[in-house]
């Protein structure tokens, strides 16, 4: 018998690539669930679109009466990625990240209470946890939520519900808490995927203030492996955190970026920073490592020379 998968956000970057992942598995089926905003695109799914065990509704989740449309079968699980998930936008404009990302898991999770789902994960972010200074230990699962953004509270504030959710309707749901992915099919606002797209082009690359903000970075396909070992042996109530182990501050990651493209250092032009921007987030992953026996396997060189291999054989980052 064949699992079925609900994926939410499967048209985007890390969505797109989980989906590639299950499908490899004959025993795996996907339903996709994506309303294809900006950051959603066809091509992202051009590997899996004909596959005998996929379908795709192009639908909002927010909105509960087209969202019961999927609900046509019952799924083993829900793997949640649907969001909006650019700090920059949501500086500009918090509304739509609340309706999706606090709205759209709240009538996921009530389709998981009223039993279409025999459990969810819900794809949060090391954003919830706030920034820390320099010195301080990585975040663990036991962090207080603290997030300085209205894309990161809306994050947390979803996150919350999950656990609420689980505490008080006994909902079946695992929350993980990813680092900075980077790698193929990333929309060319991201750090990384921006300056590949700008430099391929000698284009200026902005850098926001002095470019010593830390980011921990994590290769989507790990991620993806650490998801599909929650999804296959995660324990429900849980939150597990998901890190690259690789700390580096932006200006670095820019650099090591350009000097793999054979492009120069001055194509990096300093802007004003970015308001309630966080300094560092870094993230413990002992946990993942010690109960599911995952840790990234894909080293940031070869992470970074595999994705611009990927965006040079495919064009711009779009
Ligand atoms: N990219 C990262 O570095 C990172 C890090 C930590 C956590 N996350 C989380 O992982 C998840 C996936 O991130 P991503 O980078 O792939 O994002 P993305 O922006 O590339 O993809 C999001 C997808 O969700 C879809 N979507 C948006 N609103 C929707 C709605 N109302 N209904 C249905 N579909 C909708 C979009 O069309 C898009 O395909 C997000 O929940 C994000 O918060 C991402």
């Amino acid at each position: 018998m064949t699992k079925k998968i609900l994926v939410t956000g499967g048209a985007g970057f890390i969505g797109s690539n989980f989906i590639d992942l299950l499908l490899q598995d004959d025993s795996f089926s996907v339903t996709n669930i994506d309303v294809l905003t900006y950051a959603g695109k066809m091509e992202n799914m051009h590997s899996f679109v004909q596959h005998p065990n996929y379908r795709f509704f192009p639908i909002d989740i927010a909105n509960r009466e087209e969202l019961n449309k999927v609900f046509d079968q019952n799924y083993d699980a829900i793997v949640h990625f649907a969001a909006e998930s650019h700090v920059d936008r949501s500086i500009l404009e918090p509304s739509i990240f609340l309706q999706t990302n606090i709205i759209g898991t709240n009538n996921l999770l009530s389709a998981v209470v009223n039993g279409y789902a025999e459990k969810m994960i819900y794809v949060s972010t090391d954003e919830v946890y706030g920034s820390l200074r320099e010195g301080e230990p990585p975040f663990t699962e036991k962090s207080p939520l603290a997030a300085n953004n209205p894309y990161s509270a809306s994050k947390a504030g979803a996150d919350l519900l999950v656990r609420a959710f689980h505490k008080t309707y006994s909902a079946p749901v695992i929350t993980t808490r990813c680092s900075n992915n980077y790698g193929p099919r990333q929309d060319k606002e991201k750090l990384i995927s921006k300056t590949i797209a700008k430099a391929f082009n000698d284009e200026k690359i902005p850098i926001y203030g002095d470019g010593m903000q830390i980011r921990d970075w994590l290769f989507v396909e790990d991620h993806c492996k650490a998801l599909s070992a929650v999804l296959q042996n995660g324990k429900v109530g849980e939150v597990y955190n998901i890190g690259g182990g690789n700390e580096q501050t932006n200006l670095d990651v820019v650099k090591q970026v350009l000097n793999s493209l054979g492009k120069s250092d001055t194509l990096v032009e300093f802007v004003e920073d970015r308001k309630g921007h966080d300094q560092r987030y870094a993230i413990n992953w002992n946990k993942i490592n010690s109960e599911l026996g995952w840790k990234p396997a894909v080293s940031f060189e070869e992470g970074l020379k595999r994705t611009i291999e990927w965006y040079k054989k495919n064009g711009d980052p779009t």
